[in-house]
């Protein structure tokens, strides 16, 4: 019988449970590369808002045995499966993976080579590891928009993980920025480049702006942020919050008719305001897309600006285990 070595730490889903109380840190094997693989050694990854909802449980996902934590990061290739041509050992990747092979927060992981892009010169690897889903996410629903050069969007939560990313793509396409944030991230934003700032605690977004004044908004908040922002009758508007239940694929899911269903009646509301207002609703589902990434992370590498954030390590997190404090924060290998 061959021996099963528990040779890294990794952060295991023991079973669902409220926000991350049933996660711990654990020793595992460290996983096979298989032929279309990369086996990666792990140095850094954000927690994500959605890592939590992922770990409490997700309907219609089937767990494994053990279930890593985590769905993005930044690490160096270790092996390169035999039908991988595009990556060789020593390269810095980045990598978004789906919900239903959720799993980064470990010293080693093995990740498809189409999921991960090459880290381009101005970003380091441990930075890469807090942006990639933001980022992709951010490409991803600006691209949809088809905006030109020169047009004025307005980008909620421009502070934020998403947002922060949104406004450096959206600045690589010439386009005129307008964020709503907090005060605290004013200088950063400012730095990245930002046209107009509208400091969400004391101005409401909604009087600041005439409508039509902009061309698109892109948000990350939903509800009344979402209804606000299709009444200023921007062309197009896309947000992460407005479920589109016909592309949930795209990030590995398969939801049940019924789950379907339910979605849809919830965001009705969303979708006859956006007729009555004339504005184009997107959802954005971010799935995993090497290609995608890698035209996310040159386009940004041109003027990249990087900015603190607060890390744990392994160890930080096995003492006083993972909490939803932590989101936002990111794990350092
Ligand atoms: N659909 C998808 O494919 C997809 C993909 C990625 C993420 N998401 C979702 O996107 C959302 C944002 O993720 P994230 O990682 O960017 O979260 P985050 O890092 O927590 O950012 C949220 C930002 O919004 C700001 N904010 C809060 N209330 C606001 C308001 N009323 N007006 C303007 N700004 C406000 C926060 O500022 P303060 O902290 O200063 O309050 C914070 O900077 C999450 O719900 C996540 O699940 C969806």
């Amino acid at each position: 019988m061959q021996q099963i070595i528990l040779n890294m730490q990794a952060i295991i889903r023991t079973k669902g449970g409220k926000e991350f109380s049933t996660m711990k840190v654990q020793n595992i094997e460290s996983p096979k590369t298989q032929s279309d693989e990369l086996k990666v050694k792990m140095v850094s990854s954000r927690i994500n808002p959605v890592d939590m909802d992922l770990m409490k449980g997700f309907p219609s996902l089937k767990y494994k045995n053990p279930q890593i934590g985590g769905i993005d990061g930044a690490g160096v290739v270790l092996e390169v499966g035999k039908n991988v041509n595009d990556f060789s050992v020593g390269d810095n990747v980045i990598f978004y993976r789906l919900f239903s092979d959720t799993g980064t927060w470990a010293e080693e992981i093995t990740i498809p080579a189409n999921y991960c892009a090459k880290i381009p010169s101005n970003i380091t690897v441990k930075e890469a590891g807090t942006i990639a889903l933001p980022l992709l996410t951010a490409y991803d629903s600006l691209t949809q928009l088809n905006a030109k050069k020169g047009e004025k969007i307005l980008i909620h939560g421009v502070g934020g993980g998403v947002g922060f990313q949104a406004l450096q793509v959206a600045k690589q396409m010439g386009l005129f920025v307008i964020g709503t944030g907090s005060q605290s991230d004013k200088a950063v934003l400012d730095k990245a480049g930002l046209d107009q700032f509208i400091d969400y605690k004391t101005q409401d977004f909604s009087h600041v702006l005439k409508v039509k004044e902009v061309d698109y908004v892109f948000d990350v908040l939903g509800d009344d942020i979402l209804k606000k922002s299709i009444a200023l009758q921007p062309k197009k508007v896309v947000s992460v919050k407005f479920v589109d239940t016909s592309n949930m694929h795209k990030a590995g899911v398969n939801l049940p008719g019924i789950m379907k269903w339910l979605m849809k009646m919830m965001m009705n509301k969303f979708v006859k305001l956006a007729k009555k207002n004339n504005v184009e609703l997107i959802g954005q589902v971010t799935g995993a897309n090497g290609k995608m990434l890698q035209k996310a992370v040159d386009l940004i590498n041109v003027n990249y600006i990087s900015r603190n954030y607060k890390s744990l390590s392994l160890t930080d997190i096995s003492t006083n285990r993972l909490t939803k404090n932590d989101v936002g924060k990111v794990i350092v290998f």
